[in-house]
């Protein structure tokens, strides 16, 4: 799913308390408002954190987590589309296909050193054919993983988007197999009939299974 400002390219449904209150607050997407709650619940960014954002169109989410880490931290945001420029020297965006070959290379490019969070929020097109939806979620979101194990460090935290599915349990799974403590969330900002939870993995092992 390709990002647009505010509704992200869902079907029309009237503008909710989450909408208003992003537009009040100057958030670029309501989806501000589900990192927020996972932080506040979690704790999982700190002032000079080193964050990768995954799935960062159009920047709700990089909004917040620039803001947790402050001007000491560094935040690496990655879309498939490019993202208008925040005017955070502590954050830097590309536009990239997390599924390429070659994007842990070109990532290493940006910013080498371990992160202490990865974050994704990756979403595929939908199609309205549920099982294809899931798959494709289920295919980011262990995607996202690969690189919470390889790029993230030891005792560092990992947060993602899943459609729930038949295979739920197997990304619950994997992430128990990779950090101590697993946590599932369905942010108060997640509308109504969405079918998306946030995986929250704490304190990753130092040798993730
Ligand atoms: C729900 S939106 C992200 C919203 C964002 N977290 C925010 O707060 O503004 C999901 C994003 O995943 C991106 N995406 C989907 N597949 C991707 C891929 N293979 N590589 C990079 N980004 C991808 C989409 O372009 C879309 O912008």
């Amino acid at each position: 799913m390709v990002g647009t400002p505010l509704d992200m390219g869902k079907p029309y449904r009237p503008k909710d308390h989450f909408f208003e209150k992003a537009k009040r607050e100057g958030f670029r997407a309501r989806s501000a408002f589900k990192i927020e709650e996972i932080t506040r619940r979690f704790s999982v960014f700190k002032k000079g954190g080193k964050v990768l954002d995954l799935g960062a169109a159009p920047g709700g989410f990089l909004q917040v987590i620039a803001d947790a880490v402050g001007p000491q931290g560094r935040v690496i945001g990655i879309d498939l589309v490019p993202i208008r420029p925040l005017g955070k020297p502590q954050v830097t965006t590309a536009a990239l296909d997390v599924l390429a070959d070659d994007f842990e290379e070109k990532l290493a490019e940006l910013y080498d050193g371990p992160f202490d969070v990865v974050v994704s929020d990756l979403a595929p097109k939908t199609t309205g054919i549920k099982t294809t939806d899931e798959a494709r979620s289920l295919r980011l979101a262990m995607r996202a993983l690969e690189l919470a194990k390889s790029r993230g460090r030891p005792g560092g935290a990992f947060v993602a988007k899943l459609f729930m599915g038949g295979d739920f349990e197997t990304f619950r799974e994997a992430v128990k197999a990779a950090f101590e403590d697993v946590k599932i969330v369905r942010p108060e900002a997640t509308r109504g009939a969405s079918m998306e939870v946030y995986v929250v993995g704490l304190r990753r092992r130092a040798q993730p299974a």
